[in-house]
């Protein structure tokens, strides 16, 4: 694949022919259980839980609660889950490289992580000693199977010495062979780090560019995408302008770079949340997934939130009935190769100490 921008812009290559291409690679699935009418929710407002879904809820929080105290257990859980488990059960909530961080301050023995299965594993790898559970092994991510190990080592000898920085929607495969993660909230920074002038930049060729634009070090992308912000387009974001006047349109990086071109602010799921509780704005619209601006309009009744969103089905699969039989019965937990994880963390504490 190749790709052209403006020639402003600091080059952009895509992997040459001899390289591999972008493929499904791992066990974990990827579900669709998701109705096509049921992704898009645009232009409508989006409204907070209501009293009866807290009540249908109650049972299950209770439970989880107490739980975790019996089980000495922690709640991480991603700005996507749903606001059942984001307001009502989660102890700390977060994007992935505040996910990252907190892992490694918590006193509990067991981690609950609701999130994708790329969290979990790096909440492991971060905490060799500790129990750490994923309600549900199917919680996948596009990115993250979209390459593999031996993908890593391809790119490496076709790039002889050039750095590979690997988003953390990755396996623990993936990091063993890299040179150092980053964070849709520090990718510039890290890749600014390294002092060299050009980067491999891995999986996600969206991300890839939006830092690209931001940066004057060459990256050679891989053609890996999300699944879920792949979708939104430049038109869309129009159109939202067009009716909602005076709204502040933030856009995660993973957007096409089209969208984020279109948008007054992009960052990681952190950075929108701190962009409304600055109270940047009155009407606001997340182009990211569904629960984000769910989860902000509860904490936020003072901001209009603009539903242009979609829902990741892979962060759907967790539940509230999956974190408590989670706690019930310790499934599923995460294990990892110990030589593997030794790499992998390698690469995550080389992000963590420039973050
Ligand atoms: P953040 O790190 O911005 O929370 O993003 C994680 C993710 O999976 C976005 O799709
Ligand atoms: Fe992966 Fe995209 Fe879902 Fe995030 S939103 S977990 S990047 S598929």
């Amino acid at each position: 694949m190749t790709t052209t921008l403006p020639a402003t812009a600091p080059p952009v290559t895509a992997p040459s022919a001899a390289q591999p291409t972008a493929r499904s690679a791992t066990a974990l699935p990827t579900p669709h259980f998701v109705a096509p009418s049921e992704l898009v929710r645009s232009g409508a407002p989006i409204t907070p839980l209501a009293a009866a879904d807290w009540d249908a809820a109650a049972a299950d929080i209770a439970a989880i609660e107490r739980l975790k105290r019996e089980r000495d257990a922690v709640i991480l859980a991603h700005n996507y889950m749903t606001e059942d488990i984001y307001h009502g059960v989660a102890d700390i909530t977060g994007d992935s490289l505040a996910l990252a961080r907190e892992a490694q301050t918590v006193s509990q023995s067991t981690i609950v992580l609701a999130g994708v299965h790329f969290m979990a594993e790096t909440a492991k790898l971060l905490n060799p000693a500790k129990r750490v559970l994923i309600p549900d092994l199917r919680a996948g991510c596009s990115l993250a199977s979209s390459i593999t190990a031996d993908d890593v080592r391809a790119l490496r000898a076709a790039n002889p010495g050039v750095p590979v920085v690997t988003y953390v929607n990755t396996s623990a495969d993936v990091k063993a062979e890299s040179d150092i993660c980053c964070t849709s909230g520090n990718a510039v920074k890290v890749i600014e780090s390294l002092g060299t002038d050009r980067v491999i930049m891995i999986p996600d060729q969206y991300l890839a560019r939006n830092v690209a634009a931001q940066t004057g070090v060459e990256v050679i992308i891989w053609p890996g995408a999300c699944e879920v912000h792949e979708q939104f387009t430049a038109a869309e974001v129009h159109q939202l302008r067009a009716d909602n006047p005076g709204v502040a349109v933030l856009a995660h990086p993973e957007c096409p770079p089209e969208v984020v071109a279109e948008a007054d602010f992009a960052g990681s799921t952190a950075q929108m949340s701190d962009f409304v509780a600055g109270h940047r704005a009155d009407r606001v619209a997340l182009i990211t997934e569904c629960s984000m601006s769910a989860n902000l309009a509860a904490s936020h009744p003072e901001v209009e939130f603009i539903g242009m969103c979609r829902l990741c089905p892979h962060m759907k699969r967790i539940t509230l009935a999956g974190i408590r039989r989670a706690l019930e019965t310790g499934t599923h937990e995460v294990t990892l190769d110990p030589a593997i994880a030794e790499r992998a963390r390698l690469a995550v504490e080389r992000m963590l100490a420039v973050s």
